[in-house]
């Protein structure tokens, strides 16, 4: 199965994806993770990439179509994937259909994550992660629990993004109204896209997901 998980910033996406992978064995593709991963290797994408994260703006389409093809090359072809941030503007949903019939594979469901804007200022700028794994966290939502030790792989160094302030995260969400949003009726004239509300605790949400791909 392939899904897209799509919302603004702080929607849950990579918390989602991260449960997915978890109950399912799905693949995570987060086009964020793997754009932070080229920058923190100084890769020529991440030199490009940087500063249009740090403003909140959108990188190239060209850019993250490239990595997707790439992910999904290597990937089994039984594993079933998880879009999350991807794709952002109609023309990456327009690559997306032509990468994905490339590696014989479908799209069955585009999961829409409804939520309150202006809580997601709190959401995202309360986020960190293990330094180590990766799990994701939140100061007052999901805590560890223990605190200062990771749930996962018991790391105790956590981190923050650099584009989880609030002036980054109100230019990430214009981005996502203008470019993004605008892939919803692309994908509903399909009859794929379901609605969750994502504002639900993340068990509840989780619940959610999980009967949509039960059908
Ligand atoms: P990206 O990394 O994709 O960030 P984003 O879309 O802004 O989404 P976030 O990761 O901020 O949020 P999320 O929905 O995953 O929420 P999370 O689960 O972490 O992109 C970053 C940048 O990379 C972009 O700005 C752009 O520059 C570039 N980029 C990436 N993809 C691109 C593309 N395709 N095209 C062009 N540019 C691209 O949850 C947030 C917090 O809330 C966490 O702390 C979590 O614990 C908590 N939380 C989650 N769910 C709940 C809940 N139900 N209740 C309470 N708390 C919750």
């Amino acid at each position: 199965m392939n899904i897209i998980l799509l919302g603004p910033p702080g929607a849950g996406k990579g918390t989602q994806s991260a449960g997915l992978v978890e109950r399912h064995g799905m693949r995570q593709l987060s086009t964020g993770d793997m754009l932070r991963a080229a920058v923190k290797a100084g890769t020529p994408v991440g030199l490009r990439a940087k500063e249009v994260m740090e403003r909140g703006e959108l990188v190239s389409d060209e850019i993250v179509s490239d990595l997707i093809d790439a992910e999904l090359a290597a990937m089994a072809p039984e594993t079933g994937a998880i879009f999350d941030g991807y794709p952002r503007t109609v023309a990456q949903a327009e690559a997306l259909d032509a990468i994905l019939a490339k590696h014989g594979r479908k799209l069955d469901h585009v999961i829409e994550l409804a939520v309150d804007e202006d809580a997601l200022v709190a959401r995202i700028t309360g986020r960190f992660s293990c330094a180590n794994c990766g799990a994701l966290y939140h100061d007052t939502a999901h805590p560890p629990a223990t605190p200062g030790v990771c749930d996962v792989c018991g790391g105790t160094e956590f981190k923050r993004r650099p584009d989880d302030n609030e002036e980054t995260v109100r230019m990430r969400m214009q981005e996502y109204r203008a470019k993004t949003a605008p892939i919803l009726p692309f994908y509903e004239a399909r009859g794929i896209v379901s609605r969750v509300d994502g504002m639900g605790s993340i068990e509840a949400v989780a619940q959610a997901i999980d009967a949509i791909l039960r059908g």
